[in-house]
């Protein structure tokens, strides 16, 4: 049966004096993508990893890369992050200018498309362009940092992409970035979520990685 419900580690907050072996253990135990954080202190105000780090992990594994573009003017950088080996690339809809062409463009380049909002923006934001992506990416936190307090107000905007696609036809999947643990994941499950995007709850979980996975798939089953 094709799987339902995706776990992406976000190595924002692994130790990246041991990045390779972070990045196995999550895949050993139950990681389903490798989510990179990308940032420029412009868009966010934090400075990240570009296409080397994508590179460095593209070695690591075979896992589907979903790199987060946090930067502005990302249809700048499409081509670099797509050489480096990402698999998905997700932009923001507050960061570009030509939203609906740089999404074509990432598709044409042979990525998977993805629309991140804000959670200041309201869904109506990404109406228009639903039919050109894959992923749909839910900002549950205002990007910039890991270990944020998950915003549980952005609960209806989940609900209601979701409905906004299903009326549309169509096939993208939701999915969740900040303050994603054990608790907050079967609340956006339940509000929609297909994807959980978490740093802190599997590379700062108290048991070591695979605990804190394995605590997202508890939560997974849970009610
Ligand atoms: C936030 C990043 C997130 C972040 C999540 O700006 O986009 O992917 O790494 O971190 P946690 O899971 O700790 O909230
Ligand atoms: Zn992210």
């Amino acid at each position: 049966m094709e799987k339902t419900f995706f776990i992406a580690p976000s190595i924002l907050s692994a130790d990246f004096t041991c990045l390779r072996d972070q990045i196995q253990i999550a895949a050993e135990n139950g990681a389903d993508w490798i989510h990179v954080d990308v940032m420029d202190g412009h868009f966010v105000p934090n400075l990240t990893m570009g296409p080397f780090i994508v590179e460095a992990c593209r070695r690591i594994t075979t896992l589907p890369l979903d790199v987060h573009l946090m930067i502005e003017s990302p249809e700048q950088h499409l081509e670099a992050f797509l050489q480096a080996g990402a698999d998905h690339l997700l932009v923001h809809v507050e960061a570009c200018a030509h939203v609906h062409r740089t999404l074509q463009t990432i598709r044409e380049l042979g990525g998977k498309a993805g629309i991140a909002l804000n959670p200041g923006t309201p869904a109506a934001a990404v109406q228009a362009v639903l039919h050109l992506v894959d992923i749909v990416l839910v900002m549950t936190v205002n990007p910039g940092f890991s270990g944020q307090a998950f915003l549980p107000e952005v609960l209806p905007k989940i609900t209601e992409l979701r409905g906004m696609l299903d009326a549309a036809g169509a096939q993208a999947m939701i999915e969740v970035d900040g303050g994603i643990d054990a608790e907050t994941l079967p609340l956006a499950r339940n509000a929609g979520a297909q994807v959980f995007v978490a740093a802190s709850a599997v590379f700062k979980h108290p048991g070591g990685i695979a605990s804190g996975l394995k605590a997202l798939r508890d939560g997974l089953d849970r009610k």
